[in-house]
């Protein structure tokens, strides 16, 4: 474009050059290349329950996606709206739902409907039942570079009426429908971007129906990421009209191009799995599908009550402890062999097999010397029967592998293996435990050989008709709560080439439907002990049959009965529960065993809170209760640890009793509150409440190390506000 900006340079009439610019941006825009497509504005959700005031919008409830109306005047008994012709009409309220359209603020909120609590200890998932376009403007305020893996597995946009655009099913007959599902998914991804963490991974799973448009558009919204395409086979059988007999799909992977493997290789007999190769076991359970197996890691735990041969287990220690560890100068190998070693915890964490009745020989004092930080030496274990102690013994203090609830458990290998890894200089202290017994204790060990992924996976357990509809059959006892799931062993694994190595990864689903990635979230949890927290996002569409027949019945979208048939409400919310307590809705113990043998009654051991994505009404929100609004906010911010706190906002900070967040309402008292948080390591986030940048920016200079701080307007609700310019970026 050089010769033309040069040619117009010369043009001396300024009106007639800026008129001449603005054609040329015009053309280059058009030109670039990539996906050139219309973009379909707005969208609308509906919001029932929400008032109809003035100067709404809103629709006729039995006419989903149709004509929208303006109101003029509002009472309990009558609404009079104008429709886009100038037509005035008066209809019953019961009859009206205000919609909210894309583009017009909004202040969405989260209210808890239902949790599933099966160990505090554990981590706790969330689960949002609404418009994913309007909860991914709300956990971007949350969650905003801080998601380690977003999997979606968005509708296909088959043509045969799988998704809904703008309340509307979208079938093939409907000429826009590429452009009305690049909008609908660049709309998303460009919000979904935001909270990635720098590392982060995106995976969208889809098939050729949409795979070129999509690859391009992701090319577009994550520049400076590698695109990267995995072929999964999912039906073995195969399926499809013409020509070609469709048995794959696709994970398209975007992962940030920084030089190195992010997608870190997996064990040599995992990568077998994969490709085709089966195992012995893999076998037996595939004929049967219940037959009795064991976990990967229990396999080892067998093995390791021979004295000699312990096992490793997968338990990689945390961030905290390896910068501890790193910042000691006694490394056990040369500095630059760092790449081939990894920090793990020494005790047991996780599984059954972990605890001291199963291996007593495994639970013993290891001496610490408290003044050098030195772990000294591998003491006996004492029999069954006898109690530890914890006197000093040579002015060495004993540290004993019990857990932060007081349970015994063991260290990861015998006494005369550690005392061997001690003397290499390879067991080293971690953090100070928050009881004042001791230190969590790690050891280095070389890193296990990775194979690298193949870009195209072929194993049985990826078959969605197995393990996605006939798994859900199981867990719900009824074969039509949701069309197509995923096998919960391909989202499994694909999960695991982003977060196997990251024990403690927050993981985005926002196509959720019948909530696989959260059970595969659990389970790979359950596999190796990790706390991994998954967020799922999904709305309550009812499929147009079934609207039809609720309709006939007199029920209208908004009613309960009618929500009642809701995918959320039949599908992920049962689903989540079944898979955590091990029982299916009517109560029954879930039949059948996972991949590896573990009973699916047993459940697994993890915590759910579900919540209903609602729309704060400014006028309607009491006045100084704002701040109560909007606190469930910043728990779930905080990490959603213990219990949702209750702060006084007309206090000068509050520091919540239970769980890992503060806040501080007034500057001047900067100072004090700061003091208080330096003795307080359980505080982890901290909010500022303030209006000023500026003032922000000078108190998050002086906080102490290790608090992640945001901003609060002291608009509280303004902090939430959504659709804003900034959020079409
Ligand atoms: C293809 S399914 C996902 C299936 C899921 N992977 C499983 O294994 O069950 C896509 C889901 O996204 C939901 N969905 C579609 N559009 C949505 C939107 N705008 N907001 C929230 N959820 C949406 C649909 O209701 C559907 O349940």
């Amino acid at each position: 474009m050089t010769e033309l900006d040069d040619a117009l340079a010369r043009v001396t009439d300024e009106g007639l050059r800026a008129q001449l610019q603005a054609g040329i941006d015009a053309l280059t825009r058009q030109m670039r290349f990539g996906l050139v497509f219309e973009r379909h504005l707005p969208e609308s959700v509906r919001a029932y329950g929400a008032p109809i005031r003035p100067g709404d919008a809103v629709q006729l409830r039995a006419d989903v996606g149709g004509a929208e109306y303006v109101v003029e005047k509002s009472t309990t008994r009558a609404v009079t709206a104008r429709d886009a012709d100038g037509n005035v009409a008066e209809y019953k309220p019961r009859e009206l739902v205000v919609v909210k359209r894309f583009g017009e603020p909004a202040y969405p909120a989260l209210r808890s409907v239902d949790t599933v609590v099966r160990s505090q200890e554990r981590p706790f998932h969330s689960v949002i039942n609404g418009e994913n376009y309007h909860a991914l403007q709300l956990l971007r305020y949350l969650y905003r570079g801080k998601v380690d893996c977003i999997y979606i597995d968005p509708p296909y946009n088959t043509g045969a009426s799988d998704w809904k655009y703008n309340n509307r099913y979208v079938d093939g007959q409907d000429r826009w429908r590429h452009s009305k599902w690049l909008s609908f998914m660049e709309k998303r991804l460009t919000v979904a971007r935001d909270l990635l963490k720098p590392d982060g991974v995106l995976i969208v799973t889809i098939d050729e129906h949409e795979v070129h448009h999509l690859g391009v558009l992701l090319e577009q919204i994550f520049p400076g990421y590698l695109h990267q395409t995995v072929s999964i086979v999912i039906n073995p059988k195969g399926t499809g009209k013409l020509n070609f007999s469709r048995t794959a799909e696709y994970a398209i992977f975007c992962i940030p191009d920084n030089g190195e493997n992010v997608i870190r290789g997996l064990p040599a007999d995992e990568a077998e799995l994969l490709v085709g190769k089966r195992t012995k076991e893999s076998q037996e359970w595939d004929a049967a599908n219940d037959a009795d197996g064991a976990w990967e890691d229990e396999a080892t735990d067998v093995a390791a009550t021979d004295p000699d041969d312990e096992g490793a287990g997968d338990d990689e220690a945390d961030e905290e402890d390896e910068a501890e560890a790193l910042a000691r100068t006694d490394l056990p190998f040369p500095v630059e062999d760092l790449p081939l070693w990894e920090l793990r915890h020494a005790r047991r964490r996780g599984g059954e097999s972990s605890y001291r009745p199963q291996r007593w020989r495994q639970f013993y004092p290891l001496y610490v010397d408290a003044a050098t930080g030195l772990v000294v030496r591998a003491g006996e274990a004492p029999p069954l029967t006898e109690e530890p102690t914890f006197d000093l013994v040579d002015g060495l203090t004993p540290v004993w592998p019990i857990d932060s609830e007081g349970n015994q458990r063991c260290w990861r290998y015998i006494p005369s293996t550690m005392s061997e890894l001690i003397g290499e200089g390879r067991v080293v202290l971690g953090r100070p435990s928050p009881d004042g017994r001791g230190w969590t204790i790690n050891y280095w060990t070389p890193r296990v050989d990775r194979k690298k992924y193949k870009n195209l996976w072929w194993s049985t357990l990826h078959d969605a008709g197995t393990h996605g509809t006939t798994l859900l059959h199981k867990f719900l006892e009824r074969r039509d709560a949701f069309p197509f799931p995923k096998s919960l062993y391909a989202v499994r694994d694909t999960l695991l080439t982003v977060v196997r190595d990251r024990p403690n990864a927050l993981i985005l689903d926002f196509f959720a439907g019948s909530g696989t990635t959260l059970h595969a979230t659990a389970l790979i949890n359950a596999m190796d002990g990790g706390s991994r927290q998954a967020i799922l996002v999904t709305n309550n569409e009812v499929s147009a049959k079934t609207a039809t027949a609720l309709q006939k019945k007199g029920l209208l979208p908004g009613d309960d009965k009618y929500e009642a048939q809701g995918i959320f409400r039949q599908a992920t919310k049962p689903r989540i529960e079944a898979a955590l307590t091990g029982r299916t809705p009517s109560g029954k113990p879930v039949a059948g065993t996972y991949f590896g043998g573990r009973p699916h009654a047993e459940g697994l051991e993890e915590n759910v809170e579900f919540f209903d994505l609602i729309y704060l009404d400014r006028d309607a929100v009491r006045r100084g209760s704002e701040f109560a609004a909007i606190e469930p906010l910043l728990w779930l911010a905080a990490g959603g640890v213990g219990e949702r706190g209750h702060s006084d906002e007309t206090a000068d900070y509050s520091i919540s009793d239970s769980s890992n967040y503060a806040v501080l309402f007034q500057r001047s008292a900067y100072s004090a509150f700061v003091k208080e948080l330096r003795d307080l390591p359980r505080v982890t986030r901290v909010f500022l409440v303030t209006d000023s940048e500026p003032a922000y920016r000078q108190m998050v200079s002086r906080l102490p190390v290790g608090l992640t701080s945001s901003m609060l307007y002291r608009d509280y609700l303004s902090n939430f506000r959504i659709n804003t310019v900034e959020a079409y970026r």
